[in-house]
């Protein structure tokens, strides 16, 4: 149950629209490579750090944490670990929601049959032109926020993990199915170059930074969602097992998706760079284009959707969770007044792309959609991979030893190689990409 919930959490549209349209702005191959390194030495370690705090404190991040800081005699600073990581929940859902909104337009757009034998110029065109209609946003943000509200003020817990468990494996039989339609559509090769040839020429501090941000956002660390879920595992499962099996079944999702969409890309000769809106551009050629397209491109986004949604539940879930334990509201109440916060902050991001837009620049690379980029950076690239140093540093050197083997569940190889990576790999790795990212390293040149 823990795995199909943290899977839950972990795959969404961090894998399936985020990976392929940043791998595609950042240059492709070399961007995978990093990513990858990432997950393995920051990801992964930082993924059972999170588990294990969880487990130990059984309640929501934010008591976790008070609780394990007496436990530990550790100072009340590190608290803030439970807090950063709500407000960066509540940031992240305001425009996750939005983007989740786009994949239930498509839903619709694919039902209807739009995509029939669609053109890359015409994909295009309709995306843009759902994009620059806040009207249209608005209601499909409206109807995630009330979806994800609905199911987390009902705490329905057992429901979603037997719809992930079927959902979850139909969603990556279509992801394959795709890659299928790619393999025949004549960028193949070119696709799978893109990817997996890395060009390190295109590698500089902030690709790397958004790569390691991306392992963050990918399986959902640094916030305390996979404490909350954590707090459920039983005693006697292992947490190292389990969280390599869910990094792994992230990263292949990813790949699938990025395997699906750059063949397309190439075949009918778009921009690698377009930007947010790369999948909703290029699948609806794939799905035009196969015989039961319209069958086959309605489920995909509605999988897709669900994806989104159990991400989504996971986003607040550390906050609802506080507010039920805490101060006597009831969880109805704590759901929807999160809820409701969280809609009113995304109209900022349903207006970024047309109204208010504006360009900015961020190490090196123009943003053009204001306040959404913000959003997206903040979080992910910043808010995220400190509350995750964060975590590193107090269960590798902040925590007595005994504890943390106690609840590994013994001190063999697998604990003394997470131990040693956690302690030093990932704590320096995080500080010199934040470094060199902001320029440190490079004052005087
Ligand atoms: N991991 C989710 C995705 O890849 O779509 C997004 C996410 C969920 C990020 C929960 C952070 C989080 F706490």
């Amino acid at each position: 149950m823990f795995i199909l919930a943290a899977t839950g959490s972990a795959v969404g549209l961090g894998n399936i629209w985020k990976f392929p349209y940043i791998t595609g702005e950042n240059g492709g191959g070399a961007f995978v490579l990093v990513y990858l390194v990432c997950i393995a030495l920051v990801g992964i370690p930082i993924m059972m750090a999170e588990v294990l705090l969880g487990r130990r404190g059984r309640q929501s991040p934010i008591n976790t944490m008070r609780l394990l800081v007496k436990d530990e005699n550790a100072a009340k600073v590190w608290q803030f670990i439970g807090w950063s990581g709500v407000v960066a929940g509540f940031l992240i859902l305001s425009y996750y929601s939005v983007i989740a909104g786009w994949a239930l337009a498509y839903v619709l757009r694919a039902a209807r049959g739009l995509f029939t034998g669609i053109t890359a110029e015409a994909s295009t065109a309709a995306f843009g032109e759902l994009l620059s209609d806040p009207k249209q946003l608005m209601i499909w943000h409206t109807l995630f926020m009330v979806m994800t509200t609905v199911v987390v003020a009902r705490g329905v817990k057992s429901g979603l993990e037997q719809a992930v468990r079927v959902l979850m494996p139909a969603l990556f039989i279509l992801l394959l199915l795709l890659v299928g339609y790619a393999m025949n559509s004549g960028g193949f090769s070119q696709g799978a170059a893109f990817l997996f040839s890395p060009d390190f020429s295109k590698i500089t501090a902030g690709v790397v930074l958004t790569a390691m941000g991306h392992a963050f956002f990918t399986l959902s660390l640094g916030m305390g969602a996979i404490m909350v879920y954590g707090s459920y595992l039983p005693d006697d499962a292992s947490i190292a097992k389990t969280s390599v099996i869910i990094a792994l079944m992230d990263t292949g999702v990813a790949l699938l998706a990025g395997l699906a969409i750059f063949p397309i890309v190439f075949a009918n000769g778009l921009p690698t760079g377009a930007g947010p809106g790369l999948i909703f551009q290029t699948l609806p050629i794939a799905f035009g284009n196969m015989p039961g397209g319209t069958f086959f491109g309605t489920l995909f986004f509605l999988l897709l959707t669900f994806a989104a949604w159990t991400s989504a539940i996971s986003l607040i879930e550390p906050v609802v969770a506080w507010l039920v334990e805490n101060r006597r509201v009831s969880r109805p109440l704590a759901a929807s007044l999160v809820g409701l916060l969280t809609w009113l902050l995304g109209i900022v991001t349903v207006m970024s792309f047309s109204a208010w837009a504006f360009e900015f620049t961020f190490i090196n690379e123009t943003k053009s959609n204001g306040m959404f980029d913000i959003f997206d950076i903040l979080t992910a690239n910043i808010m995220l991979p400190l509350g995750g140093l964060a975590m590193a540093i107090f269960a590798g050197w902040v925590m007595k030893r005994e504890s943390t083997v106690e609840e590994f569940g013994g001190d063999g190889f697998a604990y003394k190689l997470w131990r040693f990576v956690l302690r030093y790999i990932t704590p320096l790795g995080v500080t010199v990409v934040f470094l060199k990212a902001f320029g440190v390293f490079d004052a005087g040149s």
